[in-house]
């Protein structure tokens, strides 16, 4: 059954009791990382939109973020105002040379507290490449294992395909991420990215959780959207996070302006709704 439209704060969209979620205590310290991949081999369902905002939300609570583009398009790095056509080294050199030294391919960004490992379309070559590696599969972790200790979370942003790249953000991991459109075909699919995950799990990282299904897009006004929400938590129940991310044209907008939503339109509401995301995650032990 779908339930009423929810404008009451004590519930969520499927109206299941909203809990609170307290402001993250500050870190004394940081790292080692907790490392999440944001992976749908859906297109447009909103990954990077997602990585680059809760990470923004994640560093305004005093984490500190690395984002790792891991999208030959580039599209985390462009949202975060570096154009990744012009570099030279990007995470493409260090997956393919073994010397490359991670660090000096991080980028800053201009929130503070948030780094980003860039990508650009040379990316695109490493999925054939990779094929004929040793341990293919986690060449990825591999190299991440150096900053680890210097992040409290490493975010992924995979592209739509559940290809030899999206499996090495897999086997990077900790947890899992998913982002789902809230339109009719959403479901579709996802028992193939679930069974990818537990392969993945079964085969190359024990480890492997998903954190939790993040409904995107939403429109409250659309009984289309409310259903697809009540259809998402009867599959998955308690993976579906009490956060919901509204549809709105900031998102779009603060992309175009290459800035997260956090300092673009600091006081919108789909900032509030990144900022929650955070502390839900941040209660749930997903998040440092
Ligand atoms: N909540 C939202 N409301 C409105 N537009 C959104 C929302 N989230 C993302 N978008 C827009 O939808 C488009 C796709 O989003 P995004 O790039 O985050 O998806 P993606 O899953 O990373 O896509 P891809 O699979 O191509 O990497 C972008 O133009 C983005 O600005
Ligand atoms: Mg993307």
């Amino acid at each position: 059954m779908v339930s009423q439209q929810t404008t009451d704060p004590q519930l969520d969209a499927v109206g299941r009791p909203m809990p609170a979620f307290p402001d993250p205590p500050p870190l004394a310290s940081h790292g080692p990382a907790r490392v999440i991949a944001l992976c749908n081999q859906k297109g447009g369902v909103g990954k990077t939109t997602t990585t680059i905002n809760l990470a923004a939300a994640l560093a305004e609570y005093g984490r500190k973020v690395l984002i790792v583009d891991f999208d030959p398009q580039g599209a985390a790095s462009v949202g975060l105002g570096i154009s990744p056509h012009e570099l030279d080294r990007t995470v493409y050199n260090l997956l393919m040379e073994r010397d490359a030294d991670i660090r000096s391919i991080i980028q800053h960004t201009a929130t503070p507290g948030l780094d980003l490992l860039p990508a650009n379309i040379d990316l695109s070559a490493a999925e054939v490449q990779l094929v004929g590696e040793v341990a293919r599969e986690s060449v990825l972790a591999r190299t991440l294992r150096p900053i680890l200790d210097d992040y409290d979370v490493v975010m992924i942003d995979c592209q739509p395909s559940l290809g030899l790249l999206t499996v090495n953000a897999l086997t990077a991991a900790h947890g899992v991420l998913i982002p789902l459109e809230c339109e009719f075909f959403a479901l579709r699919g996802v028992a193939l990215l679930v069974e990818t995950i537990e392969k993945v799990r079964d085969r190359l990282n024990p480890r492997l959780e998903v954190d939790g299904i993040l409904a995107t897009m939403y429109d409250p006004r659309t009984l289309h959207a409310r259903e697809v929400v009540a259809r998402v938590n009867e599959a998955f129940g308690e993976t579906l996070l009490h956060t919901v991310i509204s549809r709105t044209v900031k998102f779009p907008d603060a992309t175009v302006a290459a800035e997260p939503i956090t300092t673009y339109a600091p006081t919108h509401s789909g900032a509030a709704a990144y900022r929650q995301l955070a502390r839900e995650l941040v209660a749930r032990g997903d998040a440092a």
